[in-house]
């Protein structure tokens, strides 16, 4: 495609007029925006960029290995951080679902400040800031709130960088024809959404690891199910969610008491308002199956047929 070619060519000598020899610091969270960014900024200045990504224990299954085998290979100079420790004991008996973001965002800045100063310094900040993210900071209040954890706003003045941000200008669809030139793996590049505050706020009330345990597992063999079928692309964002209704079961003679699962898939335009995704009955039936005769912790596995509004997307 020669325009999206065109525009990273743009895109790479913006980047180095505006860098020179400076030191760029970005932050990674296995989304495509600053996946694909990390890619065009390795391009445009190599070494002199810094990758950090912060594992806090919140992500999906072989999430964490699938981003570095992702980036690592295409010249991206990723730092990973293993912060699982801090942010579990941070929100150890945190129960309340915006205490929940408060702390995870509060640890994120706590752990990204630690890790610049450790690399650094750095000159720039690069954010991969989309137009419509720039649309909505200047006026609305709602999406500029959620997103603030992610675009690490709030950092201290002597962490006050020059912002680097390429894709202040493009759509989410042009980043990922960007992406897809850089050669970004299709499983990042058309990836859901993912929320900042990851499993936590899918794993409703206190969290422990034992739990997020169960909740990566039923959310593995959902995702994973969906694009076995090929229900994937069809769907704007899918998740598991584990409650902590515990319920009665049968299991062989056995009688059990364990937890239920619940299934979420939505369609929108803007993530503002959604539809639940009519996922047909025969697809249902296999998930709870697998998921059932997987996941022992589960004895019941229940599908949420709610639109937004009146329920959110996530449940916390
Ligand atoms: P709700 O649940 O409000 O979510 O319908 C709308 C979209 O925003 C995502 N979301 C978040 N993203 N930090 C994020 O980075 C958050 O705290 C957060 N809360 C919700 C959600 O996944 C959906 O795509």
């Amino acid at each position: 495609d020669w325009t999206a070619e065109h525009i990273i060519d743009e895109l790479v000598s913006d980047v180095q007029a505006q860098v020179g020899d400076g030191r760029v610091l970005l932050a990674i969270s296995g989304g495509v925006d600053s996946s694909t960014l990390g890619l065009l900024l390795a391009k445009a200045v190599g070494e002199k960029l810094t990758a950090v990504f912060i594992d806090h224990g919140l992500l999906r299954l072989g999430e964490r290995e699938q981003v570095e085998a992702a980036l690592k290979p295409l010249g991206v100079n990723l730092v990973t951080v293993d912060a699982r420790a801090e942010f579990m004991a941070a929100l150890d008996g945190v129960s309340d679902p915006e205490q929940k973001r408060k702390i995870i965002g509060r640890e994120f800045i706590r752990a990204f400040e630690r890790e610049a100063r450790a690399y650094g310094p750095f000159d720039f900040l690069a954010q991969g800031t989309l137009y419509p993210d720039v649309i909505e900071s200047a006026g609305g209040e709602g999406a500029a709130n959620i997103k603030s954890h992610h675009n690490v706003g709030g950092l201290p003045d002597d962490l006050a960088f020059k912002l680097v941000e390429p894709f202040r200008t493009l759509f989410k669809d042009e980043v990922r024809e960007i992406a897809r030139l850089l050669g970004l793996p299709d499983h990042i590049r058309m990836r859901h959404p993912f929320p900042g505050p990851g499993l936590a706020i899918r794993c409703l009330g206190a969290i422990s690891e034992e739990k997020l345990d169960i909740l990566r597992r039923v959310d593995d063999i959902f995702i994973s199910g969906l694009r076995e079928f090929s229900l994937y692309d069809g769907c704007s964002q899918a998740l598991a969610i584990l409650t902590p209704i515990q319920s009665v079961g049968v299991m062989g003679d056995e009688r059990t008491y364990s937890y239920t699962a619940a299934l979420r898939a939505v369609t929108t335009d803007d993530f503002m308002t959604a539809e639940w995704a009519r996922l047909p009955y025969e697809f249902l039936a296999t998930m709870s199956n697998r998921i059932v005769n997987q996941v022992h912790e589960i004895n019941r596995v229940v599908y949420d047929i709610t639109g937004k509004p009146p329920a959110t997307i996530e449940w916390e």
